[in-house]
């Protein structure tokens, strides 16, 4: 890979250690992947957050990094959902330890120049990328939605390589920073309209029949962003794809892909019921409802207190989104509503990345289909998937 004078001189730490070890990452990413050059970003977002994934040997090794104060975030960067509420861990139930932990990671973070915005939507709080810039991001599901919905290019970045990239200010040009890389490979034509959860259900069939190609969508009806987000992160999960095209909707959707995909696939209104129904893997209730997965809108978070309001919930109910957004729902008055309900909005974390399985809760509700396909292998818990509306019992 061609590196610049600048570069070379990162490489041999004249800018001092933690830059010189990011260059180390980025130069070795450039070489496996077969990247010609860095390429200027304008945006990271960094995952390998949560200390249930990273442990005590990732917050010492962010501490150590943490410690050289020239190497820090050069452009716009946050970070991916932590596993406990920051500011609020003990109200909900995290445990103290792990809470304790996980707000030493994020601090760290924070002395590396990440901005503390603790979510998996970060385009819906600030760092928001334009149509065609070169940006290091790696929740899977953000990228999915950043590649497709906003048109930005970004491969799916490793915890590191994107931390590396927001320290540096550049990534390695290959895979989907490149034009050629980003048309479609899949016909997907979907002959029944779609609402709520079958957006999931659609992203997670068409996840395990594509792997990590590029699907592009002929669609009964328009969705709107909600719904992006929910069929990239099930597209993402079930499978590994980093961008979709939808037709007449997302911004690089070309007709003449059509006629160069190598593959076609129909999904039928009875692919998607059964699809739902297999999402779910018990017969119980659900003791806990988490919505937000992706990390819920301002409307999504309107949507349910709409549902709730004047209402007792039977079931626990966290609706799990960032910092900035449930700020918003407290102005509206929507978190109130939830809260009187008996429902509340959680902040930072997501069902996932949080120690549920050592809080008490045994089957979770989710509207997800990432979610219900994580929540049994990650947390060793059951799922029950559907709408907002199936999942929320009331008294
Ligand atoms: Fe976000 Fe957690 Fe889902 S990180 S995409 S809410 S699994």
């Amino acid at each position: 890979m061609h590196l610049t004078k600048k570069e070379e001189a990162m490489c041999n730490g004249e800018y001092g250690e933690t830059i010189r070890k990011s260059m180390d990452i980025l130069v070795a990413l450039g070489d496996i992947y077969g990247a010609s050059e860095l390429v200027d970003i304008t945006s990271a977002q960094v995952s390998g957050v949560s200390y249930k994934t990273i442990g005590q040997a990732g917050l010492e090794y962010l501490e150590d990094l943490a410690k050289d104060d020239k190497g820090v975030a050069t452009v716009t960067s946050t970070l991916n959902p932590p596993g406990t509420d920051l500011d609020n861990w003990d109200k909900f139930g995290f445990p103290e330890e792990f809470s304790i932990k996980q707000n030493q990671i994020v601090d760290a973070y924070g002395r590396l120049g990440i901005t503390k915005t603790c979510t998996c939507t970060p385009y819906l709080v600030g760092n928001v990328p334009r149509f065609k810039d070169h940006i290091s991001w790696s929740e899977s599901s953000a990228v999915a939605f950043v590649n497709s919905v906003i048109g930005a290019r970004t491969n799916r970045e490793g915890g590191p390589g994107a931390l590396a990239a927001a320290i540096v200010g550049k990534t390695p040009l290959y895979g989907f920073h490149l034009p050629e890389n980003r048309t479609a490979d899949w016909i997907i034509n979907v002959d029944t309209p779609l609402s709520g959860a079958d957006f999931g259900a659609l992203g997670y069939i068409v996840g395990q029949n594509v792997g990590g190609d590029i699907p592009y969508f002929v669609l009964e009806n328009t969705p709107d962003n909600n719904d992006l987000k929910t069929l990239g992160a099930a597209l993402a999960s079930s499978g590994s794809v980093a961008l979709y095209h939808v037709e007449d909707i997302t911004p690089e959707f070309d007709v003449a892909d059509k006629n160069n995909a190598f593959e076609k696939l129909t999904i039928t209104k009875e692919d998607i019921l059964e699809t739902r129904k297999n999402l779910t893997t018990t017969n119980k209730e659900a003791d806990l409802i988490c919505l937000g997965c992706p990390h819920a809108s301002l409307e999504e978070i309107k949507k349910v207190s709409e549902i709730v309001k004047g209402k007792t919930i039977k079931n626990k109910l966290w609706i799990c989104t960032s910092i900035s957004v449930k700020a918003s729902a407290d102005r509206m008055g929507y978190t109130k509503t939830i809260e009187d309900a008996g429902g509340n909005i959680v902040c930072d974390t997501c069902m996932v990345v949080a120690p549920i399985e050592d809080m008490g809760f045994k089957v979770i509700g989710v509207n997800s289909a990432k979610a219900a396909n994580y929540v049994p292998s990650m947390c060793g818990l059951d799922v029950v998937y559907g709408d907002v509306e199936e999942l929320i019992q009331f008294e």
